[in-house]
C-alpha cells in the first residue's frame, strides 16, 4: 500500500472503458484491498458495538477512548450510551482522512480498486466536487476537533497511573499512554496540519512568521510521510485499548500491576 493522498476531483465528463475491474496489469493488484477491507470493516463492526453497548467503559483509573470524553454517564439527560455524544469527531476526522477516502474509496466503492484498474463505464466523474463527497472538506475543520479530543485522551492516559492508593503503573497504564502516543503521531502527520503549517506560500524568508513556518512544515515532513503507518498504528490502538477496558472492566482479564 502506497499513500498518495485523497483522489483528484474532476470536473470533466470522462467515458470509462471497460467493465470493472479491466484492468492491464498483470500483479495481483486485488491483494493490496483485501487486508483494508478486512481491517477496516473489522474495526467499524468492533467500534459501532462498543459505542451502542454503553458499558464496561471504565475500571479504576482507566477509561476506554471510544467514552472519552465521558459525557453523562449517569444517563440525566441522555439515555443512550455516552460514546454515541462524542462519536461524530473522532469518526468525522478519520472518514475525512486523506488517506482512509483513498482506502475505503478502493477496498469498499471499488472507485477504483486500484491503480491502473476500471471502476466500469459510467457517463460522467465528479469526484469530490458534489453532495456527499463534497463533505469531504471539512477535514481541516476536524482536525480542530481532534486537538480537543487529544488533550482529554492525554489527560486520561496521564490519569491512568494514579490509582486510590496514589501513583502506580498497570498494564492499562501503559496501553491507554502508547494508544494515545500514537493518536498524536496520527494526528501530527495529517496532511492538512502540512498545509496549515507550510502551504499557501511561495517564500518562506518573505513573510513575518515564515522561518517558525518553515521549522513547523520541515518537522511535520517527516511524519507526513508516515501518515498511513500511524493510521493503521493510531486504529488498532485504539481498539485494543477499548478491548483491554472492556475486558478488565467485565472482569474477564485482572489488570496487572507493574508497579
Ligand atoms: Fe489523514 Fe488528516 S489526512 S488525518
Amino acid at each position: 500500500m502506497t499513500d498518495v493522498g485523497a483522489p483528484m476531483a474532476k470536473s470533466s465528463a470522462v467515458v470509462q472503458i471497460g467493465g470493472l475491474g479491466s484492468t492491464q496489469r498483470r500483479d495481483a493488484w486485488w491483494v493490496e484491498i483485501v487486508p483494508v477491507a478486512i481491517l477496516l470493516g473489522g474495526f467499524g463492526i468492533y467500534a459501532t458495538f462498543r459505542a451502542f453497548e454503553g458499558k464496561f467503559y471504565a475500571w479504576g483509573p482507566y477509561l476506554s477512548p471510544f467514552y472519552s470524553p465521558l459525557i453523562d454517564p449517569m444517563h440525566h439527560w441522555w439515555r443512550f450510551s455516552p460514546a454515541l455524544l462524542i462519536l461524530a469527531g473522532p469518526l468525522g476526522f478519520r472518514a475525512t482522512c486523506y488517506y482512509y477516502r483513498k482506502a475505503y474509496y478502493r477496498a469498499f466503492f471499488l472507485d477504483p480498486p486500484a491503480c491502473a484498474v476500471s471502476e466500469g463505464g459510467r457517463e460522467a466523474y465528479r469526484g469530490e466536487t458534489r453532495f456527499p463527497f463534497i463533505l469531504q472538506n471539512l477535514h481541516r475543520w476536524f482536525l480542530y476537533v481532534a486537538f480537543i479530543f487529544l488533550a482529554f485522551l492525554w489527560w486520561d492516559a496521564i490519569r491512568a497511573f494514579f490509582f486510590p492508593e496514589g501513583f502506580g503503573i498497570g498494564v492499562g497504564s501503559l496501553v491507554l499512554l502508547a494508544n494515545i502516543v500514537l493518536l498524536t503521531l496520527y494526528t501530527l502527520s495529517c496532511h492538512s496540519l502540512r498545509h496549515l503549517a507550510g502551504g499557501k506560500l511561495d517564500c518562506f524568508s518573505c513573510t513575518s512568521f515564515g522561518p517558525t513556518r518553515y521549522t513547523a512544515w520541515r518537522s511535520l515532513n517527516g511524519l507526513n510521510a508516515r501518515h498511513m503507518l500511524f493510521a493503521w498504528m493510531s486504529l488498532i490502538s485504539v481498539g485494543l485499548a477499548d478491548l483491554y477496558v472492556r475486558m478488565v472492566s467485565a472482569g474477564l482479564l485482572k489488570d496487572i500491576r507493574l508497579l
